[in-house]
Parts: C-alpha cells; sequence; structure tokens
C-alpha cells in the first residue's frame, strides 16, 4: 500500500468536514466573530490530522464500512487543537508559533485563545452526538473520549507535565506524562475507530495496544524533534523542551537511548496486529511513519 496516497485521502476527508464546520450557518449565526475567527485559524492551520486518520485506520482495519467515521474521527481533531492552543498559552508552554503560523493566543489574544479551546472541546462533543447511529454505542464513544481527555487522561498529563517543569522527573513520573498528555488521545482515537466498527474484545484488546504503543512512540519521537529537528520543518519552535526544563525521553535516557526505545515500541505496536489482514496494513505503515517522521 501507499501511505502517502492514504494519508492524503484521509486527510481530505477530514479537512472536508472541517472546513464545513468551520464556515457552518450555526456558527456564523450565533458565534461571536472574533471567536469564530479564532477557532477556524487554529483548526484550519494545517496539522497532520493523524489521531482521525488512526481513528479511520482503525475502523477500517476492524471491518467498517460506514462514513459515520467521519464526523466521530474529525471530533478528534477539535479535542487536539483545542490542547495545543491551551498549550501554548503563556500560563503553560509559552509558544509564539504553532502549525507554522503565530499562536492563537499572539494573533487574538489569551482570552479568545482560551475561549476558542474551550469551544472546540465542547463542539467535539455536539458533533459526536448529532450523528445518526445506535445511542449505546454513542455513548461508549462518548464516555472513551471524555475519559482520555479529562483529568485521568490528557489533562493529567499536561498538569503533571508543569508542575515537574524545571524540577528532575523520575522515569515513572515521564512516562505518566507522556502516556497521558499524548498517549491517551491517540489510545482513544485508535479505540473510538474499533468501537464504532463494533469489534470484540480480542480485536479491541490487540488495537488498544497498538494505540497505547504507538501514542508513547509519538511523545518520545515529538521529545527529538524538538532536539534535532528545526522550525522550518516541525512549524513549531524547536530547543523549547531544554529552554523551559521541560521532562522529555532525552532528557532523562539520552538521545539514543530514546530512539531504541521508541523503536522497540513501534515494533510492539505492530507486532500487536499480527492477527489482523490486509486491511490493518495502514495502521502498520502509519508505526512505521510515526517512528521516521520529521514533523
Ligand atoms: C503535537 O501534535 C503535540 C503533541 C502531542 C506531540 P501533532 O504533531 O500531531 O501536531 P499537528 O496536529 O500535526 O500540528
Ligand atoms: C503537547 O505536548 C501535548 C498536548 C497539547 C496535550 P508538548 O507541549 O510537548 O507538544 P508541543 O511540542 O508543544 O507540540
Ligand atoms: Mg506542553
Ligand atoms: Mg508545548
Amino acid at each position: 500500500m501507499n501511505l502517502i496516497h492514504y494519508l492524503k485521502g484521509k486527510k481530505k476527508a477530514v479537512d472536508g468536514f472541517l472546513g464545513n464546520y468551520v464556515s457552518s450557518p450555526r456558527k456564523r449565526k450565533d458565534c461571536p466573530v472574533h471567536l469564530r475567527k479564532a477557532i477556524g485559524y487554529s483548526l484550519m492551520a494545517g496539522g497532520k490530522r493523524i489521531r482521525p486518520v488512526l481513528s479511520i485506520a482503525s475502523y477500517e482495519a476492524a471491518g467498517g464500512k460506514s462514513n459515520n467515521i467521519i464526523p466521530v474521527a474529525s471530533s478528534i481533531e477539535l479535542i487536539h487543537t483545542y490542547s495545543l492552543i491551551h498549550d501554548d498559552l503563556p500560563a503553560m508552554d509559552n509558544d509564539d508559533f504553532r502549525r507554522n503560523k503565530p499562536t492563537a493566543h499572539k494573533v487574538f489574544g489569551e482570552a479568545a485563545a482560551i475561549l476558542a479551546g474551550d469551544a472546540l472541546l465542547a463542539d467535539a462533543f455536539h458533533i459526536i452526538s448529532s450523528v445518526s447511529m445506535d445511542p449505546a454505542k454513542l455513548i461508549c464513544v462518548i464516555h472513551e473520549l471524555a475519559n482520555a481527555c479529562g483529568p485521568e487522561g490528557m489533562v493529567g498529563g499536561q498538569a503533571a507535565d508543569i508542575m515537574l517543569e524545571g524540577k528532575k522527573a523520575k522515569k515513572k513520573d515521564i512516562l505518566y506524562i507522556h502516556t497521558h498528555k499524548t498517549g491517551a488521545l491517540i489510545r482513544a482515537s485508535v479505540r473510538i475507530g474499533a468501537i464504532m466498527a463494533d469489534s470484540g474484545p480480542d480485536t479491541l484488546a490487540s488495537l488498544t495496544e497498538y494505540g497505547e504503543k504507538t501514542g508513547l512512540a509519538f511523545q518520545i519521537i515529538d521529545d527529538i524533534l524538538n532536539i534535532t529537528g528545526t522550525k522550518a520543518e516541525m512549524g513549531k519552535s524547536t530547543g523549547s523542551d531544554v529552554a523551559r526544563g521541560k521532562n522529555t525521553y532525552p532528557s532523562i535516557f539520552g538521545l539514543r537511548k530514546s530512539e531504541k526505545i521508541a523503536e522497540k515500541l513501534i515494533d510492539e505496536s505492530i507486532e500487536a496486529l499480527k492477527d489482523f489482514d490486509k486491511k490493518a496494513d495502514p495502521l502498520r505503515e502509519i508505526a512505521r511513519y510515526i517512528l521516521a517522521r520529521r514533523n
């Protein structure tokens, strides 16, 4: 299979949905213009859309066929974009460049950036709950996503990341930070694809393992690229983790060992798919891409 072609096709479907969301009549009518602009600016700034693509690829690997996955998968990107807008705020990582553009708070002000994040989080659940599908399954998806982005998921990881800034974290702390601030939403993206495809417990368990391992590897590679990548490649500032005293895999294990840990996680994530047929090839290729990526 051709991964570039696959990623392009799925990204197009997600971008199409997100473009409609940003310009929908409801948004135009009832949402203040400044807030609507801040939402659209960050959401349409050109992210990789890796979480929705993972959700769609998981859905297809588990035999799913309907288009219902597109709004659900795209909602995950709303939550991810909210997390980036808030992550960049002065009170958090204080970054002024993201997705090749000045950050939302630089352009629209801090209040609008905070509120755009709040709006995206609420709208993600609004969109999912508007999808016409089995209500029990819908609740299962909402339950999964709410848990992944809440205090025992992404927000918990972000809190630990900030609290341990400038302090020397233990290995168990860095594992907590990475599996929560980034791993939880990636794991949920993959699981939601599986749930949407009515997976049985064995399929769900295998895809969960895949999501956990690729999710942790994704953040380890992000840490590595913060040192070895360039601002032009990444579309965001590099060198910032050391400058802010962030705890990262390289700060604790060194670059070489961090690369080895990520490689092992990716091998294991592909191994978790051993009982899947070629419908899981996109997931296998995405895992390899997560390791090799330069942005
Ligand atoms: C950046 O995520 C933040 C992390 C969790 C590492 P991505 O690398 O997926 O960022 P975009 O969406 O492509 O901008
Ligand atoms: C981002 O982590 C995690 C979330 C936004 C939830 P980082 O702070 O390490 O990511 P970048 O480098 O700003 O993208
Ligand atoms: Mg951060
Ligand atoms: Mg950051």
